[in-house]
């Protein structure tokens, strides 16, 4: 199987050199990544205009995106837990920038249990040490209940990398596009087994999320309702981007984290 997934790229940089990353380059299933790594067709944003988010980092640049959806909780892509051990991960918000942000400590975090390195079931939310201190370039956003209608279009942000295998780039400034969210049930046949009802894509050729965008949010009405989980191609019709529904873990988001939080930080969060 060829997959180009959060989990066999990540596992490519993590365990090979980069002459295996250039031999892969040539191949089908690389090849269309090899035109523009970072979200397609977006465009430079601020994080004002996306104070929610979070730039993920290791010691050998980004790795991914989360999300701010309370002072004491963020959530994003399974894989990035999954892939890196405890004390090795950074996150950052606050800035445009993706390495300029203010670091946010981490001390607990809850995978999903049905979360296996595929991309159903592909979240784990985490707790911040301390709570985040609101303002207008860091806040939380909501969950949303429902999905739009099929069709819709909905803003997708995240760092990326500038160029492939070229990290730590640290001027890289966020961006964001808009694509079309498309049904679930739209996207299943294109990818089978992979993907059940709690995965949504987006139709938009040459504009999605893309390489080091896990668990970018995808955002609707001022509401969170998804994050990017990866997919086969970035920009394609059809092995389109894939996206966890959060719609859909919106109950086990808010019991996990009431579990999780002493009963004064349930009143702050002020959750329903
Ligand atoms: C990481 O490990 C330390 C020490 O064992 C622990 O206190 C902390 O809660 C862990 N953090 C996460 C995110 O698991
Ligand atoms: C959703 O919209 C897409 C693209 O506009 C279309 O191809 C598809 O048939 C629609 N699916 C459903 C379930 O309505």
């Amino acid at each position: 199987m060829k997959y180009f997934s959060a989990f066999i790229l990540l596992a490519v940089i993590s365990y090979t050199g980069s002459q295996i990353i250039k031999q892969e380059l040539h191949d089908d299933s690389f090849k269309a990544e090899t035109n523009d790594l970072r979200i397609q067709g977006g465009e430079k944003t601020t994080i004002k205009k996306f104070p929610y988010m979070i730039s993920v980092h290791t010691t050998n640049g980004l790795r991914g995106a989360a999300v701010i959806i309370n002072k004491y909780w963020g959530l994003t892509a399974g894989i990035i837990f999954y892939r890196y051990m405890n004390g090795t991960l950074t996150f950052r918000a606050g800035s445009t920038q993706q390495n300029r942000g203010k670091i946010l400590k981490v001390d607990k975090y809850f995978d999903h249990p049905k979360y296996s390195g595929g991309w159903t079931d592909d979240l784990t939310i985490f707790k911040f040490t301390k709570p985040i201190k609101i303002s207008n370039t860091m806040k939380p956003i909501s969950i949303a209940s429902s999905l739009p209608k099929n069709g819709t279009m909905v803003t997708v942000s995240g760092w990326g990398d500038e160029e492939w295998m070229k990290e730590n780039s640290g001027t890289t400034q966020l961006k964001a596009v808009k694509v079309k969210y498309v049904h679930s049930k739209t996207c299943q046949p294109l990818y089978q087994d992979d993907i059940d009802d709690g995965n949504f894509c987006s139709l938009t050729p040459g504009r999605s999320p893309c390489a080091f965008d896990w668990g970018a949010p995808v955002m609707h009405q001022q509401k969170l309702i998804g994050i990017y989980v990866g997919g086969e191609d970035c920009g394609s019709i059809t092995k389109p981007p894939l996206y966890l529904d959060l719609t859909r873990y919106r109950q086990w988001i808010l019991d996990t984290i009431r579990k999780n939080s002493k009963s004064y930080e349930i009143d702050e969060i002020n959750i329903e």
